[in-house]
C-alpha cells in the first residue's frame, strides 16, 4: 500500500488484471461490485482514456442535435462515458450495467434519466427496437467480459440513421476476441445493416498490467474505437 493509503500503481495493475481472467459472468459482476468505490481513482492511475476518446469519436461523427439525442450507455459502469458526452453537449442518457455497485455510483452522478441492471449477452436489452439515437459500449467488449453476442442487440435498439460506438483492446490476450468481434462487425456491414463511419486505432489506450507486459505487450496496451451508422431498413 502506498504511504497515502491509496494503492500503488503495481497494486492497481494487479487488481485490474483480475478483470481479464475468464471468470464466470456472475463472479465478474461481484468483482465490479467490490471495485465500484475505487474504480475511477484506479482507472485514472492507469491512464484509461476510452470514455473521453469514445465520446470525442461519437461527437465528431454524430449528425443532428446532440442536446436532443437520446443516448444508451451500455456497460455504463460509474458513468464516465456520460460525463464525457455531457462535456460535448449531449444531455439525455440511459444506462445499463450488470453490477448494482457500479450502477449505484452512476446514479449519484445525476446524469442518467434511467439506469437498469442487465446481464449483457445473456438476455435481450430492456429497450424497444429503434429507440436510441446513439448507443455506446466502452471498455466492456473484451475477453472475460461482455460477449460479442450483445452486438446485434445494440443494433436492434438503435434508430435507423442512429450511431453506434464500440471499443475493444488490441493486447495479446484479447486478440481472439478482437478478431471474432471484427468478423461480426464486417458481417453486419456486408448484410447492409450498418455502415462504417470511422475506425480509430489508439496507441496508448491504457497502462498495461504486469501480466500483459509479460505476454509481450509494452508499457501501454493499444485499443480501437469503431463508429457505425445504422442503415434504414
Ligand atoms: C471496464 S468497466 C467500463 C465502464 C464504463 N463504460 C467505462 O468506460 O468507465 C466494464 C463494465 O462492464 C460491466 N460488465 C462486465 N461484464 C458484464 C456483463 N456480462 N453484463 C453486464 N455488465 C457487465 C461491469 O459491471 C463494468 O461496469
Amino acid at each position: 500500500m502506498a504511504a497515502s493509503g491509496r494503492l500503488s500503481i503495481a497494486e492497481v495493475q494487479r487488481r485490474v488484471s483480475a478483470v481479464h481472467h475468464g471468470t464466470d459472468p456472475e463472479e465478474q459482476l461481484r468483482f465490479y461490485d467490490g471495485w465500484a468505490p475505487d474504480y475511477e481513482q484506479d482507472v485514472t492511475m492507469l491512464q484509461y482514456q476510452a470514455p473521453r476518446l469514445a465520446a470525442s469519436c461519437l461527437a465528431s461523427g454524430f449528425q443532428g442535435s446532440v442536446a436532443d439525442a437520446l443516448v444508451l450507455d451500455v456497460a455504463c459502469g460509474t458513468g464516465l462515458v456520460a460525463q464525457e458526452l455531457q462535456a460535448k453537449g449531449f444531455r439525455c442518457f440511459h444506462g445499463l450495467d450488470g453490477s448494482q455497485g457500479m450502477l449505484d455510483h452512476a446514479r449519484r452522478k445525476g446524469l442518467y434519466q434511467e439506469l437498469k441492471q442487465c446481464m449483457l449477452g445473456q438476455e435481450a436489452l430492456p429497450a424497444a427496437s429503434g429507440f436510441y439515437d446513439a448507443v455506446l459500449i466502452v471498455g466492456a467488449l473484451s475477453e472475460g467480459q461482455v460477449p460479442t453476442s450483445v452486438i446485434p442487440e445494440l443494433l436492434r435498439v438503435t434508430k435507423p440513421g442512429g450511431f453506434l460506438c464500440l471499443t475493444t483492446r488490441n493486447n495479446s490476450s484479447n486478440l481472439r476476441y478482437k478478431n471474432q468481434m471484427r468478423q461480426l462487425l464486417d458481417d453486419l456491414e456486408q448484410r447492409g445493416l450498418w455502415g462504417k463511419v470511422k475506425v480509430q486505432e489508439v496507441e496508448r489506450w491504457e497502462r498495461a498490467t504486469s501480466e500483459q507486459k509479460a505476454e509481450g505487450d509494452s508499457d501501454y496496451i493499444s485499443g480501437v474505437i469503431y463508429l457505425y451508422r445504422k442503415k434504414a431498413p
